[in-house]
């Protein structure tokens, strides 16, 4: 196993291009199973997240090749049969979820095991189900497996959720695109994602409105049919990035980094003293002073502060001026990097679902292990400004959702690299 050693200290200082979004990706490559025509992503992040969705998709009887070094995505769902998402794949990604409402919508049954839950929290997909039933389908739990059918085809229905789930709004809007008549999604998310789905299907002919806002209102159509769609650029691999110069000094230019896509995050910066600015490519991110000052961060749905940005802001007020309240709403477990980030030398108090973090001057290198996707990038970014060297184990994790991470943090001058576990 592969772990990663990072020498601290240092500004950083260049550029770093951002790919295409993972969490955008994973949700719209089950669209391919809503058409029997091909659907082509360009702009594909190369992530083995990716590469297990693509195995799902293959085991469900989609055909798919890859080009230019796995950034293009060309899929084609014509000859797929296959109802039956298999655990042994769906534990090991939890998006795998996202094949219940195409499956639903164009063969009228699925079966897609329950994914339990994660290092993050419990995950529970009630919001899918019932969203599901109202549109006419049957769903029962079986073995772990979700037994859905519509034998008459779904119908449009009124759906307002309890709260606004990224993954139920994708699986409504794919099996509403297909659905006779019209669903009125209410408390739909509005992460840029959801955007990016609702524009493929726009794409493949679905008659969409109010992506972005909380109400969506799908006119179910009776086919859709095949596009070539570009992949939104990562907000949160933005984000992340935007928050190594924070900790660790210096000056970098995220090329294809986009301001709209950040919300109260980029505010959030602002106040803690870092300097962001649009160019012509990109975006360019610059710590103002010495050390950043503590801000307080309540995590939100989107505009608000994004969950997934909640580890690595951690990490950068580690070494902030002051104490800061992190406060987790969206997750109830996703406080896993605290403990490691208190062996770096961090001052950090878990009570229930806040963190209380009082800066230090220093973050001192250490043995750390990686937990989950963005807590293993926190340990990264700590990393970059601690004294000596950190090793992080277990990074496969990291390889779930940052391409080339090392390379990239190479290419701004940090001094990581990835070793074998014997070498
Ligand atoms: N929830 C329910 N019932 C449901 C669905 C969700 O109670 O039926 C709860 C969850 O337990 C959680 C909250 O709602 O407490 C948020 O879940 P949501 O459904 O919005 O999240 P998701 O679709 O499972 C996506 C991202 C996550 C990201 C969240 C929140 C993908 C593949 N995953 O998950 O990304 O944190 O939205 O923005 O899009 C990551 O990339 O590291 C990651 C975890």
């Amino acid at each position: 196993m592969d772990r990663i050693v990072v020498r601290g200290g240092g500004p950083l200082k260049g550029e770093i291009a951002i790919s295409g979004a993972k969490n955008a990706c994973l949700a719209l490559m089950p669209a391919t199973l809503l058409s029997d025509e091909p659907l082509t992503l360009t702009n594909a992040p190369r992530l083995s997240d990716i590469r297990t969705m693509s195995l799902l998709l293959e085991s469900l009887g989609a055909e798919i090749s890859t080009m230019q070094n796995g950034k293009v995505i060309a899929m084609s769902s014509h000859s797929a049969q296959n109802h039956i998402a298999k655990y042994d794949i769906v534990r090991k990604m939890r998006a795998s979820n996202l094949v219940l409402g195409p499956l639903l919508a164009r063969h009228g049954h699925a079966v897609v095991s329950l994914p339990g839950g994660c290092a993050i929290g419990a995950r529970p997909m009630d919001l899918h189900v019932s969203a599901l039933e109202a549109m006419g389908a049957q769903i029962e739990l079986r073995d772990g497996y979700l037994h859905a059918q519509a034998p008459r085809g779904l119908r449009g229905a009124q759906i307002a959720l309890r709260f606004a789930s990224v993954g139920a709004t994708e699986n409504i809007v794919m099996a509403a695109s297909l659905a006779k008549g019209v669903t009125v999604l209410s408390n739909a998310a509005r992460e840029p994602e959801i955007v990016d789905l609702v524009e493929c299907l726009r794409r493949m002919g679905a008659q969409i409105e109010g992506e972005g806002t909380d109400t969506i209102t799908i006119q179910g159509v009776d086919r859709l049919h095949g596009a070539t769609h570009p992949v939104i650029a990562d907000r949160i691999e933005t984000g992340t990035y935007m928050l190594a110069p924070a900790i660790a000094g210096g000056e970098v230019e995220l090329i294809g980094g986009r301001m709209d896509l950040l919300g109260a995050f980029c505010e959030k910066l602002d106040a803690c003293g870092i300097d962001v600015s649009e160019t012509p490519k990109g975006l360019r991110v610059k710590r103002r002073n010495g050390r950043v000052d503590a801000v307080n961060v309540v995590t939100e749905v989107f505009p608000g502060f994004p969950t997934d940005l909640q580890a690595q802001i951690m990490a950068v007020m580690c070494t902030a001026n002051g104490v800061s309240f992190l406060e987790e709403r969206i997750f109830e477990n996703r406080f896993m990097h605290a403990p490691e980030l208190i062996r770096m030398g961090a001052r950090i108090d878990v009570h229930g679902g806040v963190a209380k973090v009082t800066g230090v001057e220093k973050l001192r290198g250490a043995p750390v292990m990686a937990t989950d996707l963005r807590a293993s990038v926190s340990l990264i970014l700590a990393a970059l400004a601690a004294e000596g060297e950190t090793v992080v184990s277990r990074v496969y994790h990291l390889d779930r959702g940052y391409e080339r991470v090392v390379d990239k943090l190479r290419g701004v001058g940090a001094r990581i690299e990835r070793v074998k576990e014997d070498g």
